[in-house]
């Protein structure tokens, strides 16, 4: 693999070549069409403004209606979803671009108004979440409302997630997805599984630190099997806060991460994504130990700016940096990189939902001088 340490140099992921490190992180912005949550033109034409990125990162996409946790996001169930989405590939790679496909189970980050009739969320233990997801209130207005507690997996269930990824993945692929990113991070079902905090199973899944990894690689083979080793990559988000979805991962997050980066590397996946959340420093040595342990390419993200990005790159503890909010409002990041020119900041308040505003009306550059 490519090492060379220029945040604007190509780097090879899997049987890609992106041509820099300036990747798009991925961000849901929760503005598909309703109802069936399916991916527009508008969608497109946002994901192609930003083609010039090395990898865009799609937005989390619920891989089946009971992966769901938040309204308006695009899932990747339906045959319109699959279509909306192929849109969405199609007008990157006319611009150039390579996009991986995020897949995403919410686990107990939940609310029964956002899931089929008379379902509930499901995670590894029923055990809620201490926080708020974007649903519907008593009166069916979209709002933030505590997540419901959710129900443990059976072993049954835990095989119909499992399958459930592999669909989507192969959907994704079919729909022209370069590549398929797993959401291990940020607490959702797979980190939920990792931690201790939010897995107390008994059986094979839970208990020892190889059991709470093992929902994760169970996944990993199984999509790996589908679409390829080569095309799958993981987010992870070790020492993840409880401000982060009641996350406490932190007991044992180094060594179940190492762990897994072994294994991952065995496997052949063609990347290892860190989702660094601002306050948490990783322990001194971990980042030498994860490169050490995993051949794949290692993608950071949380925080960067021009200057640090390339600062991690150049001490080798990474491959490319991931940038979110830069992204939002500059569209043409990398070339902004290029010239070194300032950089426009986004609007919080049209994060999610809504229209073109604060989603396709950022400028690029050159339509500024
Ligand atoms: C609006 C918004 C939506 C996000 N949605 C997702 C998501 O769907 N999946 C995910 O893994 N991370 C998501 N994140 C986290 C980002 O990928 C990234 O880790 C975070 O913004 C920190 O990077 P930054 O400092 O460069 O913005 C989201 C962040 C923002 C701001």
């Amino acid at each position: 693999m490519s090492r060379t340490k220029n945040l604007l140099n190509p780097l090879n992921v899997g049987p890609l070549t992106l041509a820099n490190r300036v990747l798009m992180a991925p961000m849901t912005r929760s503005r598909s069409a309703q109802p069936g949550d399916v991916p527009t033109a508008l969608n497109a034409q946002y994901y192609g403004q930003r083609a010039s990125a090395g990898l865009l990162i799609s937005e989390g996409m619920p891989i089946s209606p009971g992966a769901k946790g938040y309204a308006y996001t695009p899932g990747i169930y339906t045959e319109a979803q699959q279509l909306g989405w192929k849109k969405v590939v199609d007008e990157v790679h006319d611009n150039g671009g390579l996009i991986a496909a995020q897949l995403w189970h919410v686990g107990r980050i939940s609310h029964h108004s956002v899931l089929p009739q008379g379902q509930l969320p499901l995670a590894p233990s029923a055990i809620r979440a201490k926080a708020k997801t974007f649903a519907f209130d008593l009166q069916g207005s979209p709002a933030m409302v505590d997540c419901d507690t959710p129900l443990a997996l059976s072993d049954d269930g835990i095989a119909a997630v499992v399958q459930e990824f592999v669909q989507a993945a192969l959907w994704a692929r079919e729909a022209g997805f370069d590549l398929v990113e797993l959401q291990g991070a940020n607490g959702f079902l797979l980190e939920q599984f990792l931690s201790v905090t939010t897995n107390q199973r008994t059986d094979r899944y839970g208990g020892s630190l190889e059991n709470r990894a093992r929902f994760v690689l169970e996944v990993v083979d199984a999509v790996a099997a589908a679409v390829g080793a080569e095309r799958v990559g993981i987010r992870l988000s070790p020492w993840c806060p409880p401000s982060v979805n009641d996350m406490d991962f932190s007991i044992e997050a180094q060594e179940i991460t190492l762990y897994l980066a072994e294994a991952l590397s065995a496997r052949g996946i063609a990347y290892l994504h860190l989702s660094e959340w601002p306050g948490v420093q990783y322990p001194s040595g971990f980042r030498a130990q994860l490169r050490e342990l995993f051949n794949g390419a290692i993608f950071v993200c949380g925080g960067y700016q021009q200057t640090s990005a390339q600062d991690i790159l150049v001490q080798g503890l990474a491959d490319a940096v991931a940038f979110g909010k830069p992204f939002i409002a500059n569209p043409d990041l990398p070339q902004r990189f290029v010239c070194n020119a300032e950089l426009a900041q986004p609007d919080g308040n049209t994060f999610y939902g809504g229209d073109a505003r604060g989603y396709t009306d950022y400028p690029a550059l050159a339509s500024l001088s």
